[in-house]
């Protein structure tokens, strides 16, 4: 929660992959709190229903169909938000995915080609995009997504995706302390299993399900919401000493 009452009212947030899973959740979480909340995922069925989600519930959204692996659209993405809200304040970067599921061995080129591009230049292009009008605004909170998998390095199954949410977290950081002094702060959440469409593809068998559950000391997978809260709180002035660090959500576990 915010310090101040109605902190976010008015104030504009960016979200990738809110076309689904936790980038909806969290839209939905900032149009409860009175932001504006620009919806951008690759999935444009997707967008478009959580854009009427939030419109249901009296919140100012706007829907854009756009694959972050482009540069050029998502630097579009970026000018659409600032022509129609006048300002962002806040970016989300949720787009992302494991791609396929490789052995270590098998990974080649195109798969390893398609992880970077999604989970690594799609985080880098939108910070680039952003940056330049936070910087101007002397303000900006940036929250990128890493995955409890790059502390165990996705073995038998993930290794590119490991290595690219490693990636990920490490460019947050370098983000973050290199505009320190400007009015930017840029966080990263490194999440356990939570119930989205990307765990259900993760969780190809009853068995791997089962040995997903028993590594999570908590006994559940994580709420897409559990993490849109976290990233409300990052973005708040609750605690505006946190930057460059990422946060571990996983029920006392992780199971990659
Ligand atoms: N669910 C988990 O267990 C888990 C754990 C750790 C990290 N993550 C990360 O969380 C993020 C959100 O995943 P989720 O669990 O909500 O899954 P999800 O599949 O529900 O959402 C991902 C969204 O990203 C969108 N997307 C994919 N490629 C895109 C592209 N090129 N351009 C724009 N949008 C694109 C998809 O259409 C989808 O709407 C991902 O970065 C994922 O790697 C998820």
């Amino acid at each position: 929660m915010p310090k101040t009452p109605d902190y976010f009212s008015g104030k504009t947030i960016v979200i990738t992959g809110a076309g689904s899973g936790i980038g909806r959740a969290t839209a939905l979480i900032f149009a409860r709190e009175g932001a504006n909340v620009v919806c951008a995922d690759i999935n444009g069925a997707g967008v478009t229903e959580t854009v009427e989600q939030v419109n249901a519930k009296s919140g100012q959204a706007l829907a854009l169909t756009i694959d972050v692996t482009k540069r050029a659209a998502v630097e579009d993405m970026v000018q659409l938000a600032i022509d129609g809200f006048g300002s962002v304040q806040f970016l989300f970067n949720s787009a992302g995915a494991a791609v396929r599921r490789s052995k270590f061995l098998d990974i080649d080129d195109d798969l390893f080609d398609r992880t970077f591009d999604l989970n690594v230049k799609g985080t880098f292009y939108a910070m680039q995009a952003v940056l330049p009008h936070m910087l101007k605004n002397q303000f900006g909170v940036i929250v990128n997504m890493g995955s409890m998998t790059h502390r165990r390095g996705g073995p038998g199954s993930g290794v590119h995706y490991a290595a690219a949410k490693g990636a990920v977290v490490t460019m947050t950081m370098g983000v973050a302390r290199e505009f320190a002094t400007q009015g930017i702060r840029a966080l990263s959440i490194s999440p356990g299993p939570i119930d989205t469409a990307f765990q259900a593809a993760a969780a190809t068998t009853p068995e791997m399900a089962e040995q997903m559950l028993n590594d999570v000391p908590m006994q559940r997978f994580g709420k897409p919401e559990e993490i849109g809260e976290l990233v409300l709180f990052m973005c708040s002035d609750a605690c505006a000493f946190m930057t460059a660090d990422t946060v571990y959500v996983n029920g006392g576990g992780g199971w990659r």
